[in-house]
């Protein structure tokens, strides 16, 4: 079959061909359909210091995608959980089952997670081999595109629904694809105002699609969110934080407008240590949580059943390519004037 592998210790992606993966015990097989392209893609495809330790050669790239299942292990059938022909995404994080977190059922908190597509071979791929227990059935019929990117989808989800967001203001850093999802998800989930920020003009452009009640550019100037709650007439910060940016200043500037006793979610994944105002978060008590992953399975029920009330993620899927023009494909998702790009494998 044909896949996409990092083939050498060194920058770019080579399409080769491949075994097909086999379902093992506990296993289904999955003929890919669509696949997203995410930032740890891209930081592989680069060959940065992260994915120098993170990732052996040769390896098969891709976390995010849908498909049909199209072979069950005898133990999975018996089960009855999964059967071929159920179109389905799947859950990257690959947990150990033994764990306390694990056996508690915190399946996000394993201690012990193996990535698909950057520990395990993934599914940038016309097939792919997974656990039955990550596989996500969709039962209801939603477009392929959005199908294939339900892991970030979740990041999104996840994030978005840590704090009671009801009636409350809502900033969110960064309006990459995931900071985009969030505000969607924020605006479907009652929130009063959504404010969203970023240093690209493309992006923020792009979240006005979802109707953010303001999307604010902060280059250059230190006092664009303060100003912004002026506008929307707001007089003592923000209830909820969503940081999607990863990036220390925009934590700082958050920080700087919540209202006591806040709440910031964190998703954002910086690059390296950074110093924040601790005295101001101490002294107006705000409460700072890390966001990995996805809930298994509770934030996929509550992913399908956004779709399902009628949650629109289509303004976010910007760039739709051929696997085989996979490199275009890529430039198109590192050059940032972009949402969310798909590859199809059927084309
Ligand atoms: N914790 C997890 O499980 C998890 C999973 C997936 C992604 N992530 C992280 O979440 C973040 C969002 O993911 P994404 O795919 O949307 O990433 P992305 O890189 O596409 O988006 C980040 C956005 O932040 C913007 N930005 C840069 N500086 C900013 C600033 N000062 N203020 C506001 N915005 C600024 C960028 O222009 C970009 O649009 C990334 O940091 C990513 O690494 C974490
Ligand atoms: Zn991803
Ligand atoms: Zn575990």
């Amino acid at each position: 079959m044909k896949a996409l592998v990092k083939a050498k210790a060194e920058p770019g992606l080579w399409l080769m061909d491949v075994p097909e993966p086999e379902a093992g015990p506990g296993e289904v097989l999955i003929k890919v359909l669509r696949t997203g392209i995410c930032g740890t893609d891209l930081h592989i495809r680069e060959y940065d210091g992260w994915a120098r330790q993170a990732v052996r050669t040769p390896l098969v790239l891709g976390h995010e995608f849908v498909g049909e299942v199209v072979e069950v292990a005898p133990d999975v059938a018996a089960a009855g959980t999964v059967a071929p022909g159920d179109l389905v995404s799947g859950e990257g994080h690959l947990v150990c089952g033994t764990c306390r977190n694990c056996r508690a059922g915190r399946r996000h908190l394993c201690r012990s997670t193996v990535g698909l597509g950057v520990v395990r071979d993934g599914a940038f791929a016309e097939y792919v081999s997974l656990p039955a227990s990550n596989v996500w059935v969709h039962k209801t019929k939603l477009d392929l595109d959005v199908a294939a990117i339900f892991d970030p989808f979740g990041n999104a989800v996840h994030t978005a629904l840590s704090f009671p967001l009801v009636n409350e203001d809502v900033l969110i850093t960064g309006a990459g694809p995931i900071g985009i999802m969030a505000a969607a998800v924020a605006r479907h989930a009652g929130a009063r105002n959504v404010v969203i920020t970023d240093v690209s003009p493309y992006r923020l452009e792009l979240a006005e699609k979802v109707g953010v009640s303001l999307a604010l550019d902060v280059r250059g100037s230190k006092t664009a969110i303060e100003d912004g709650q002026r506008r929307l007439g707001m007089r003592e910060g923000f209830d909820v934080g969503l940081e999607m940016s990863g990036r220390p200043e925009a934590l700082r500037g958050m920080l700087a407008n919540m209202t006591h006793g806040g709440s910031i979610a964190m998703l954002g994944l910086p690059s390296e240590e950074f110093s924040i105002d601790f005295a101001r978060l101490v002294t107006s008590m705000i409460t700072l949580k890390g966001i990995y992953g996805r809930e298994m399975f509770e934030t996929w029920y509550a992913m399908s059943v956004l779709l399902e009330g009628g949650l629109d993620l289509s303004p976010v899927i910007t760039g739709r390519y051929s696997y085989r023009d996979f490199d275009t494909a890529f430039d198109d998702a590192a050059g940032g004037r972009c949402g969310k790009v798909i590859l199809d494998w059927t084309a």
